[in-house]
């Protein structure tokens, strides 16, 4: 295996082929392939990118059928065939049935285009410049989302001073006994506490990120109405935890809450292919023609597989209600197991955003190498990589994804000295 022109030419920044050191050669499903021949399951899914597996058949057919019709491929702002299908099916399928009166945006195709977008919007409806956001938050590597990232490794990339954000505590990160958003109650109250007010608050339901953290329900309900309260927008960042992560569309379907600005990307192609929208609701939509735009925010083979991805999975409630939820439950249940019997481990996430917490922070890392070498394709998180990473594909056959989750836990038998045997229900359902 000659991996020596990305060794002398590919900058240093590379990190995933780090962390797998094969060329890869074919993905189908949940499977790869590398140019030795060896095949890996994917419990990675392209960082959720890839909610519907590598290669989807079904949204295949559709991308050829449109590539070799003669169709735009690149089309800026301009309407297309492609982008009515998308904008019409989005409305149909996801937004009406859930009540939720949004305008779409098209940004630049990026998770960090979507965020940019809605902390520019939030300042311009607003007029204030500040923007609180969590610890631990992970929101994208240019200057404004890096501006409310909580990673310090990630800030100090800037290479100049992050201004206008502030970091407050996310859901569990002091005691467990002090009362939620006592701190920003209590300084949004005192003209003089010197803290600006802040145009928005942007959070993640679940930090993909920064360890897994999940936010209870209760406390983004309780974010909502402090937010509604005070009069700051309420951005969700659903780059990660969004389009059926968490086991709903949108991540904070649980809450039941309706935030102001919802950022989408990653999964929402359904194909792997760039895209990113920016859902506001329709008293924000205040931009002048053209304030923000960028020259990728028309790539019509993305609606095509976005919309197919809409229509095959999300037109009813059959695919969110048996395969993804079994397929939640069937992780759940081993990483549950797992925590039981090994110690000092527990469960992170929630959904298919989920994952291993261990106290001794170098075995997350020793358990996802040993998966390489196994072939199961896991990364780590949080800011000293002590959490293991499970994001398979919604769609996995369950068959495969028990087989990965029985390499797991040899894995974690083999770092840690602790057997684990895995029983799983018979697996008669597939996607
Ligand atoms: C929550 C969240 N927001 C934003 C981003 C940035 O997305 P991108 O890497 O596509 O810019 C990520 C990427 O992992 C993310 O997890």
């Amino acid at each position: 295996m000659d991996t020596t022109i990305f060794e002398t030419t590919e900058s240093q920044v590379r990190s995933y082929c780090r962390s797998w050191p094969t060329v890869f050669t074919a993905a189908s499903g949940s499977t790869l392939t590398d140019e030795q021949g060896k095949e890996y399951i994917d419990f990675f899914s392209g960082a959720g990118a890839l909610n519907y597996g590598h290669n989807n058949p079904e949204l295949r057919t559709e991308l050829l059928n449109y590539l070799s019709s003669d169709a735009l491929v690149h089309s800026l702002d301009m309407m297309t065939p492609a982008k009515r299908e998308f904008l019409t099916a989005f409305k149909e399928i996801i937004l009406q049935p859930r009540e939720l009166d949004y305008k779409v945006m098209f940004p630049g195709p990026t998770g960090t285009n979507t965020v940019e977008t809605a902390l520019k919007l939030a300042r311009k409806v607003t007029g204030r410049q500040h923007i609180l956001s969590f610890t631990n938050a992970f929101h994208g590597m240019t200057l404004g989302s890096l501006s409310v990232t909580g990673n310090s490794m990630k800030r100090q990339g800037a290479g100049m001073p992050l201004t206008n954000s502030s970091k407050i505590p996310y859901d569990n990160y002091l005691d467990g006994e002090t009362a939620d958003f006592l701190w920003l109650e209590r300084v949004l109250e005192d003209s003089g506490s010197g803290v600006d007010k802040p145009a928005a608050i942007i959070v993640e339901t679940v930090q993909g990120e920064g360890g897994l953290n999940a936010a209870r329900a209760e406390w983004l309900r309780g974010l909502r109405e402090l937010t509604q309260r005070h009069d700051i927008l309420l951005i969700v960042d659903d780059v990660q935890a969004g389009c059926g992560r968490t086991g709903t569309f949108f991540s904070f379907e649980e809450a039941g809450i309706v935030p102001d600005i919802v950022c989408v990307s990653k999964s929402i192609s359904g194909y792997g292919m760039p895209m990113a929208l920016t859902l506001f609701t329709p008293e924000l939509d205040v931009w002048a023609p053209g304030e923000h735009n960028g020259t990728f925010r028309g790539n019509n083979p993305a609606f095509v597989t976005a919309t197919a991805a809409l229509r095959r999975y999300w037109a009813d409630d059959s695919f969110q209600n048996g395969h993804l939820a079994k397929v939640i439950d069937t992780v759940q249940d081993a990483l549950t197991k797992i925590a039981i019997e090994v110690e000092d481990t527990s469960v992170k996430g929630r959904g298919l955003l989920t994952g291993l917490y261990f106290q001794d922070p170098q075995i997350a890392g020793k358990v996802a190498a040993a998966g390489f070498e196994k072939g199961l394709l896991m990364e780590t998180s949080g800011p000293q990589d002590e959490v293991l990473k499970l994001m398979p594909a919604l769609n996995i056959d369950l068959v495969v994804l028990e087989r990965g989750l029985n390499i797991l836990a040899d894995c974690i038998a083999d770092v840690t000295g602790q057997d684990i045997t895995l029983v799983f229900e018979p697996a008669t359902a597939t996607a």
